[in-house]
């Protein structure tokens, strides 16, 4: 593809404070710890230190995209900011941003420079990734964007969201010739409106109703699939005939990932629907049984129990594993060290097939993004020639190089009582005073 826009760099950072999952917190909930091991996915959640927020993490990630990639600020047209973790309800954190990054680059330096923040719970950095697609392609000065996700993923104590918080940020430089990944530009969308997860103004901790929002995502993920696959056929795209299917022809499946497992619930509901009527489907009912008809069930409610059976069946066939093995697993590495970072969590499963280095040049990536309230897009792009030659982060060990922090400490963190930071600031952004009039003020700590 040439001049294809796409992401040619991709940034992480993830506080360096975390709380495992088995130990003191499954103890103290009452929590087999086998179940967030294996029936959610997580092993650890990174905890945010007193100094660090949304904005303090979104300028770190960033700081690491732009030496990474020999960026200065007169590169850069564009700065979008997807957020659910606002720091302001009115002020764009992406002015936060660039103020701490102008500390690094000279004041001033990033005044042509536009930023606005996406708000549409975990999908808005994909929104702004879209978005950013059109205006470099359409090449208004020949800058780059820059999307950048940060959040912080907060439920109340004690409640069942407890064990899906994380933290974290990703930044994706958006370019013409990108050296990861050219975007094919088909964009297949689904929206509804839901009340499976939302903050109301003030609330600190966001209200979910876990179940529902699980069968959100799954309605949200399978319409917004069906759209990307009706345009990716006329398109001429993806011809899927003779037996094959739209996912035959994605070497990855890369989904929003709030906890592991969603991804494992989130793949089986698309493969089964996307084989479902192909030859390989005789051989999957052989194997697990029938799939439920509606019309031949007494009530709705008889259906809904034999099809949610029939999709734990499903999800244990050989062909589901397989594909789950080789076309999803790999994306839930780092995600399962940090928990949910809301929007930026899809962007972490790229980082972690990049860093497991899973991917190769040509193989289509099948990205499907979801955020409450709620919204799904679902598009693709290909692996570059030269994605392989841009060197690797080495998150995995910048992980494991982490702190772990007491019950008691995550609680006072949680509860915004810890007044000094576990690990004092340095070489990061840190927020060191929100003044009389609300207005944050933010140091790089050398
Ligand atoms: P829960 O009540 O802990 O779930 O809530 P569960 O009791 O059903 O257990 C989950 C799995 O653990 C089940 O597996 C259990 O069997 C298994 P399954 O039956 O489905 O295969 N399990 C065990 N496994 C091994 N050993 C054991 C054991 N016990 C049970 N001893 C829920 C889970 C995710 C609902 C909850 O944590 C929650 O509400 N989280 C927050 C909401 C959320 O993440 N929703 C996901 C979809 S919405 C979304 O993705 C958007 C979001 O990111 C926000 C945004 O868009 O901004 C959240």
């Amino acid at each position: 593809m040439t001049n294809a826009v796409g992401i040619d760099e991709l940034s992480v950072y993830v506080p360096r404070l975390f709380l495992p999952a088995a130990g003191e917190f499954s103890t103290s909930r009452g929590i087999d710890p086998a179940k967030l091991i294996h029936g959610i996915g997580i092993e650890r959640m990174a905890v945010p230190d007193a100094h660090e927020d949304a904005a303090t993490m979104a300028a770190m990630s960033l700081l690491d995209l732009m030496r990474r990639a020999n960026l200065r600020p007169e590169d850069i047209g564009k700065i979008y900011v997807g957020t659910e973790s606002a720091v302001d309800e009115a002020k764009a954190i992406g002015t936060y941003v660039i103020g701490m990054l102008e500390q690094i680059y000279g004041k001033g330096s990033f005044q042509d420079c536009q930023t606005v923040e996406f708000k549409s719970a975990c999908i808005s950095t994909t929104q702004a990734l879209e978005a950013l697609s059109y205006s470099v392609a359409a090449d208004e000065d020949g800058r780059a964007g820059i999307a950048i996700a940060s959040d912080v993923a907060k439920y109340p104590l004690r409640s069942p969201g407890e064990y899906t918080q994380g933290a974290g940020s990703v930044s994706l430089l958006i370019k013409k010739n990108p050296r990861l990944v050219a975007l094919e530009q088909i964009y297949g969308t689904f929206t509804r409106d839901e009340n499976d997860f939302f903050r109301p103004i003030g609330d600190v901790t966001a209200v979910v109703n876990g179940k529902h929002s699980n069968q959100c995502y799954l309605d949200a993920m399978q319409g917004a699939f069906d759209a990307f696959a009706r345009k990716a056929r006329d398109k001429g795209i993806i011809k899927p005939e003779g037996g094959y299917c739209v996912t035959d022809f994605c070497a990855h499946l890369l989904f929003h990932i709030p906890y592991p497992r969603m991804v494992e619930y989130a793949s089986a509901a698309i493969f089964r629907h996307d084989w479902r009527g192909l030859p390989r489907w005789k051989d999957i009912e052989a194997e697990v049984g029938p799939e439920p008809q509606a019309e031949a069930c007494e009530s709705a409610g008889q259906f809904q129990e034999a099809d949610a059976d029939f999709a734990k069946r499903f999800a244990r066939s050989k062909q589901f594993l397989q594909a789950f093995s080789t076309k999803v697993k790999d994306t839930t590495i780092i995600s399962r060290q940090v928990g949910n970072i809301y929007t930026g969590s899809i962007y972490l499963g790229l980082a972690s097939l990049i860093e497991s280095q899973k991917i190769l040049p040509g193989e289509r990536l099948c990205f499907g993004a979801y955020g409450s309230g709620c919204s799904a897009l679902v598009f693709s792009g290909i692996v570059q020639s030269c994605a392989t030659d841009v060197p690797l982060r080495q998150i995995c060990k910048k992980l494991e190089e982490r702190v772990q922090i007491s019950l008691k400490d995550y609680e006072k963190l949680h509860e915004g009582k810890m007044e000094k930071s576990i690990i004092p600031p340095s070489e990061e952004f840190a927020l060191v005073k929100i003044d009389n009039q609300g207005y944050r003020h933010y140091n790089y700590a050398n």
